[in-house]
């Protein structure tokens, strides 16, 4: 696959594939210098472990490690210091896990792993008020991320899972520094699948995002190469 202009804002890939020969055979089809960044989830991690991510390192892809830590401080500490030794650029945890729980992961990561950026995840794209509601929270969703995010920072933390709907808000809310980190991408005409929150990847990028994450609309796309070079030149052409 010829290199595509690369935008200065990532198209990370979510390696969200039932197995590991086909999550290693769309890296085959692609290299680092087309596709610099892809996403390892929970489906990948707990099927193939850290062996998996290390593999993947080693090709050269930079990867945002997407395992959404929440429990007790002291446990999502001891994940952190686990998992600091890996070839991981990024690392996602709950921020309604709570300021303490942040705060303590950020310390660990600090000693252990200073490269490493973590996440805060604000409100899953896949839900709405109604899904919201559901969970015993009755703000709206961009209240709700506005929330959170307020404490993520105040934590430390340096970057921000949100969906694109909230970018224009926080960025105005919290300026330019924040990493923000976007799922919830669909082309135009795209499957939406279980994202309820969503915006197409030009409309991310103009919105402020640092990073848009698409999985599906690339994994299960027919010519799955096409579909993410179409998305890089959707970026850059946003962003010119
Ligand atoms: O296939 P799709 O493009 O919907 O994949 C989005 C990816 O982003 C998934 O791997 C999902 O776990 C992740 N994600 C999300 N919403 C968040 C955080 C991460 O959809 N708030």
């Amino acid at each position: 696959m010829p290199p595509v202009n690369p935008s200065p804002i990532p198209c990370i890939v979510a390696l969200d594939y039932p197995s590991r020969d086909e999550l290693l055979g769309f890296l085959k089809s692609v290299t680092p210098q087309s596709v610099p960044w892809v996403k390892i989830g929970l489906q990948s991690f707990c099927l193939n472990g850290p062996g998996l991510v290390r593999e993947v390192g080693a090709a050269g892809f930079k990867i945002f490690l997407d395992l959404k830590l929440h429990d007790i401080p002291n446990t999502v500490a001891g994940a952190v210091r686990s998992l600091s030794s890996l070839p991981i650029s990024m690392l996602t945890l709950h921020a309604s896990g709570g300021l303490e729980m942040m705060q303590r992961a950020l310390d660990i990561q600090q000693e252990l792993a200073p490269d490493l950026r973590l996440l805060g995840v604000t409100v899953l794209t896949s839900m709405d008020r109604k899904g919201l509601a559901e969970t015993g929270i009755t703000n709206a969703p961009d209240a709700h991320v506005e929330r959170l995010a307020s404490l993520a920072l105040e934590a430390g933390m340096p970057g921000l899972v949100c969906s694109p709907l909230e970018l224009r808000n926080l960025r105005q809310e919290f300026g330019k520094n924040p990493f923000l980190v976007t799922p919830g991408v669909r082309p135009a005409g795209g499957d939406m699948g279980d994202q309820k929150r969503t915006m197409t990847p030009a409309e991310a990028v103009q919105a402020g995002a640092s990073a848009l994450v698409v999985g599906r609309p690339i994994t299960k796309a027919a010519d799955p190469v096409a579909a993410v070079k179409g998305i890089q030149e959707e970026m850059s052409l946003a962003i010119q």
